[in-house]
């Protein structure tokens, strides 16, 4: 059978398993979605969201785009921040990288690569603003993985620095906006820990739109 046909076997047998852990699964599943969770990864096919947060469908709504970028001129992301945090409530925004990552090693190489360059040029833009860290490391791959952190970083960033973001904070103090890296070789998950509430005090006199006005 050509692999492709599979896909429509894979998915019968799902349904089966999910119908007989839940008859009433795609009941439930049909009626509504309530995640607490906006996940924003990488389009890597091994970084699969659901899987690596141990979550069910219904569970965690999700954006992802070559390296995890939040560019504010992306329609996409930015309709996906406004819907996850002005209709569904989320209480958490994840973005999460992977070291590894081949849109960040490609943006770290001098070469011409047509449509991605505009939008590698954001991750060429954050070693920019890194770069005195970035060129102290002189292991290569430290320096790689380095950026893959500091890129999600700077997204979590650019994540404050929407208006639907800002407004929720100033009316609901939510959602927490976390910054993740996950580890290809170990299928681990690291918090980078960055507080994003202190992060805004950093930039709040240039980015602040006012919102609670
Ligand atoms: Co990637």
């Amino acid at each position: 059978m050509h692999p492709y046909k599979e896909i429509f076997d894979n998915n019968k047998r799902w349904v089966e398993a999910q119908l007989k852990k839940d008859e009433h699964f795609f009941d439930k599943l049909a009626s509504d979605q309530r995640p607490e969770f906006l996940y924003i990864g990488c389009s890597d096919s091994r970084v699969p969201a659901n899987e690596i947060m141990g979550l069910e469908p219904g569970e965690v709504f999700v954006h992802r785009n070559v390296a995890n970028v939040v560019n504010g001129i992306d329609h996409n992301v930015n309709a996906v921040i406004q819907y996850a945090v002005e209709y569904l409530k989320v209480k958490h925004i994840i973005v999460c990288g992977h070291y590894g990552c081949g849109g960040i090693q490609a943006a770290m190489t001098s070469q011409d690569m047509g449509e991605l360059n505009a939008w590698l040029r954001n991750i060429r833009d954050v070693y920019r603003l890194h770069q005195d860290e970035l060129d102290a490391i002189a292991d290569e791959k430290k320096r790689y993985d380095r950026l893959v952190e500091l890129n999600v970083q700077e997204q979590c960033v650019n994540v404050i620095k929407t208006a639907h973001v800002q407004k929720s904070w100033y009316h609901n103090n939510s959602p927490e906006v976390h910054g993740w890296v996950f580890d290809l070789h170990n299928g681990l998950l690291k918090d980078l820990e960055l507080n994003m509430k202190e992060q805004i005090k950093k930039i709040q006199k240039i980015y602040d739109l006012k919102q609670g006005s």
